[in-house]
C-alpha cells in the first residue's frame, strides 16, 4: 500500500457493489467523485450517515458529484441493511456500497487503521476531480458521524478554485467573498475580477465570488 496524497490520481479498482461490479474509474466517468468508508454494516451511526447521504444526493448530483460508500461486509449484508436504512432513515438509498470482502480497496485506500481497528475500516473520504485526482481526504473515527453539510461546502470550494484564480477564507460558504489567489498581482487582480478587489493588506485581498452572477 503506497500512501495517498492530494494531487495523486485515485487508484483504479474493481470491486462488487449493491450496484453490480464496479470498475471505480469507468464508474466516474467524467464526473467528480466521493469514496467513503464506514466501519460496518447494521451499525447506528453508519446507519444515519448513509441514510443522509440518500437525502443529499441532489446536492451531489447538481454538482457532477457521484458518490460510492464501502465497508468490508458483503452485498447480501449491504442490501439487508439498506432496507434498514430505508425504514429508519425515511428515504432511499440512491448510490452503491461496495463490498470489500477481501479489504482489496480499503488496503489501497488505507481505511484500515489497525490502531484504531484491525477489522473495520475508517470514516474515510476522498474527494476526486474530474481529472481522477484527490483533491481531498478526510479521515474520522468510528464514533464521530461525518458533516455532510461540511463536505458539500468544501466541495463548492474545490470547484470554485480549480477554476478560478481564488482561495476560499475560514469557514466561507457559497455566495460569500472570496481570497484572491497570492500568484497574482493586485493590478492583475482588478483586470480579473471586475466586480471589485479590496486589498486589505497587500496579501489579503478580497473579492466577491466570481461564478455568481
Ligand atoms: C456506528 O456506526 O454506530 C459505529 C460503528 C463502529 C463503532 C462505533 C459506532
Amino acid at each position: 500500500m503506497a500512501t495517498i496524497r492530494l494531487g495523486d490520481v485515485a487508484p483504479n479498482f474493481t470491486a462488487k457493489s449493491t450496484e453490480g461490479t464496479i470498475n471505480f474509474h469507468e464508474w466516474l466517468g467524467d464526473s467528480w467523485g466521493i469514496l467513503f468508508s464506514h466501519p460496518a454494516d447494521y451499525t447506528p451511526v453508519c446507519t444515519t450517515e448513509l441514510g443522509t447521504v440518500a437525502k443529499y444526493k441532489p446536492e451531489f448530483d447538481k454538482r457532477n458529484v457521484k458518490v460510492v460508500a464501502l465497508s468490508v461486509d458483503g452485498v447480501e449484508s449491504h442490501h439487508g441493511w439498506i432496507n434498514d436504512i430505508n425504514e429508519t432513515q425515511n428515504t432511499t438509498v440512491n448510490f452503491p456500497i461496495i463490498a470489500d470482502e477481501d479489504k482489496k480497496v480499503s488496503e489501497l485506500y488505507d481505511m484500515i487503521h489497525p490502531n484504531a481497528s484491525d477489522k473495520f475500516t475508517v470514516r474515510s473520504v476522498f474527494v476526486i476531480g474530474d481529472d481522477k485526482k484527490v483533491k481531498l481526504i478526510i479521515t474520522y473515527p468510528a464514533s464521530t458521524g461525518r458533516n455532510f453539510e461540511e463536505l458539500l461546502r468544501v466541495i463548492d470550494s474545490l470547484q470554485l478554485t480549480a477554476y478560478h484564480k481564488v482561495a476560499t477564507p475560514a469557514n466561507w460558504k457559497h455566495g460569500e467573498d472570496v481570497v484572491v489567489s497570492p500568484a497574482i498581482s493586485t493590478a492583475d487582480a482588478k483586470n480579473i475580477f471586475t466586480k471589485g478587489v479590496d486589498e486589505i493588506k497587500p496579501y489579503l485581498r478580497m473579492t466577491p465570488q466570481p461564478n455568481l452572477k
